[in-house]
């Protein structure tokens, strides 16, 4: 039996919480035969209050070796005033750096039981499938350069770089088109061209990649400020989208709540395939952040935290079985109306975080 390396990084505010509802799904899988070697270590303020950087040489080695990683949520309050080098997200973005990990899928899906749970009527979203692909290592997260700059005159300038190479932008097209074969075979390609030079390349880009090796699959341009009108109009017009970091950052978060709650949306971020030994590194996380307002009061939805994981049974261990049963189980319990506050249908008492990790390994348990 092959074991599994994963390393777990749970983070700050409500991460801690809904990486221990994880462990219980692992555990479960492991008492089944399937073989998860669990490590833990620390990220974020976490790391910061323990080490003075948000993640430690020793975690990014551990990262390096695991056949996955599964991370919480990082960032807070408490950290708000840290040097900018060392503040929480900077682990989280040295870890997609160095990983190389520039597919971001985060996949948005309204269980049909939760259609009354979004903002949006229930026609609108019920039946919802869509999967954002999101550039991940490049654009205007990692352009340099990258600063404040104070002038001679005392008054000072900002710098962002929205910077793509080509390939940058064919790999995550491929990713998108590959994906959309396996699902209504369309992909919305969303950029802002019509006032940026990356936008254009973007979409020169895509089409050309279209053209040469995916000329089966559906293929549109949008503009991404009209992806986001869309995204709240009509959702179910979509099958993938591919984005840039940025703009996938944002449509990635109305597309959470299109789904009911950001307590809802898992993701998975993978890198390129080792074509020796067909692995991939990957990170898998929920796209909720640390939520500090509830943190440590055991009222946080893990469901995309361990969502989060059963992408990794699928796209890390290829065992869709089990991420088939997983998935199962999260659906029939929110069916069951276990739910936390922020999904619990009017009139219902809420449940606890724990309530729900014991609910979906109550229900794994009966599917098997
Ligand atoms: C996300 C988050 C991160 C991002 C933050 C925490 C750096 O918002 O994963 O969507 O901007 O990518
Ligand atoms: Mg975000």
């Amino acid at each position: 039996m092959a074991t599994h390396k994963l390393l777990l990084l749970p983070g700050d505010g409500i991460g801690p919480e809904v990486m221990r509802e994880v462990e219980k799904i692992v555990g479960w899988f492991r008492k089944r035969g399937v073989g998860f070697e669990t490590e833990t270590d620390l990220v974020g303020g976490a790391a910061y209050d323990a080490h003075g950087a948000s993640i430690s040489e020793a975690a990014m080695d551990r990262a390096q070796q695991a056949d996955a990683v599964l991370f919480g949520a990082v960032g807070g309050a408490k950290w708000d005033s840290v040097p900018y080098a060392v503040r929480p997200e900077a682990g989280l973005l040295r870890l997609r750096k160095e990983l190389g990990l520039f597919a971001n899928l985060r996949p948005a899906i309204c269980y049909p039981a939760l259609a009354d749970a979004s903002s949006l009527k229930r026609e609108v979203v019920e039946g919802l499938d869509i999967m954002i692909v999101r550039e991940l290592t490049g654009g205007v997260y990692f352009g340099e350069p990258k600063e404040i700059v104070t002038l001679e005159d005392g008054s000072q300038r900002a710098i962002d770089t929205q910077l793509y190479h080509t390939h940058e932008v064919e790999r995550i097209a491929r990713v998108a088109f590959d994906l959309a074969r396996k699902r209504r075979n369309k992909v919305s390609s969303a950029e802002k061209m019509n006032v940026m030079k990356t936008g254009v390349f973007w979409r020169q880009t895509v089409t050309r990649i279209h053209k040469a090796e995916f000329s089966d699959v559906e293929l549109e341009h949008v503009l991404a400020d009209n992806c986001a009108m869309q995204l709240v109009r009509w959702p179910k017009q979509f099958d993938v989208i591919v984005t840039d970091n940025l703009f996938g950052d944002i449509l990635s978060d109305i597309a959470a709540m299109l789904t009911g709650s950001l307590g809802m949306l898992p993701s998975a971020s993978l890198g390129a395939e080792d074509p020796a030994t067909g692995q991939r590194k990957a990170l898998y996380e929920p796209v909720h952040g640390s939520a500090p307002d509830i943190a440590g009061k055991g009222l946080a939805n893990p469901i995309a935290m361990i969502g989060s994981f059963g992408m990794a049974l699928r796209y890390s261990f290829g065992l869709l079985d089990e991420a088939d049963r997983l998935d199962k189980a999260i659906a029939n319990v929110l069916a069951s109306g276990t739910r936390t506050k922020d999904i619990a249908a009017p009139g219902t008492n809420p449940v606890g975080t724990q309530d729900v990790g014991d609910a979906i390994v109550k229900e794994l348990e009966a599917l098997s």
